[in-house]
């Protein structure tokens, strides 16, 4: 049973994809595509309403405080969004459970919120476009726009920080990866999502070691070949 329907979609999508559109940090409308077709993927197998788990995931970025000043305002406008385009309380509530919990910074405080399967199925989505080929583009798009280097074999990576220390104390790409992308496969909440993920951890991994291996390498700097 969809919860929502197709027109509705198409509103919130529109809604979402407009807000995303001036967005050159790795969560443009491409982002929103991804994972909407991620949450199509996995809802098929996991059994999931794919409608509410869709607006949800259209919706996640909005509200989130690394994209805007001020995602109090930010709520209030989605839910007023909503509310005009006649979705039921109950669906709003659970698309604002989700968007206001799914995210890994939230995981690094401590409150944090239990989702449903909907909200399952779309934190999966957006945890694997951080991951594979596509999640590697993104890390490096988003550290050049936040002015951190690629890779500083003197820095080591940070464990266990906080959600302040994660936005705000400059890291690298690369420690990126070991501070929270390698760790996502581990994380994924579906069956479904983890066989997606294992093929992408092995493309980070295999990327990681080659990224290394060409820092590495002595170039000799009078040019000449030996
Ligand atoms: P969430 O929004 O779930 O809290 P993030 O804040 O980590 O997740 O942002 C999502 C994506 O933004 C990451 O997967 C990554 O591509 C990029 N990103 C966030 N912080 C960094 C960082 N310090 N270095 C590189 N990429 C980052
Ligand atoms: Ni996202």
């Amino acid at each position: 049973m969809n919860q929502i329907s197709r027109d509705q979609l198409t509103s919130i999508r529109q809604f979402a994809f407009d807000d995303a559109s001036k967005d050159h940090s790795g969560h443009g409308v491409d982002h929103l595509k991804r994972v909407e077709q991620l949450i199509h993927t996995i809802s098929q197998k996991e059994e999931n309403d794919e409608s509410i788990s869709v607006a949800a995931g259209l919706l996640h970025d909005v509200i989130d405080d690394k994209l805007t000043n001020d995602p109090v305002a930010k709520l209030t406008q989605v839910n007023q969004f909503l509310v005009r385009l006649n979705i039921s309380n109950p669906v709003i509530d659970e698309i604002n459970l989700t968007i206001n919990n799914m995210s890994f910074s939230k995981t690094l405080t401590d409150q944090q919120v239990e989702l449903s399967l909907a909200g399952k199925v779309v934190q999966d989505a957006d945890r694997l476009d951080a991951i594979g080929a596509l999640g590697i583009g993104r890390a490096f798009y988003y550290s050049g726009k936040v002015g951190e280097a690629m890779y500083d074999p003197q820095k080591k990576p940070r464990m266990h920080m906080t959600k302040e220390q994660y936005r705000h104390e400059p890291g690298t790409t690369i420690n990126h990866f070991y501070e929270k992308l390698l760790l996502i496969v581990d994380q994924l909440n579906t069956i479904t999502a983890r066989k997606i993920g294992q093929h992408r951890q092995q493309v980070m991994l295999k990327f990681i070691a080659e990224f290394k291996d060409e820092w590495e390498e002595i170039i000799p700097d009078d040019g000449d070949e030996k």
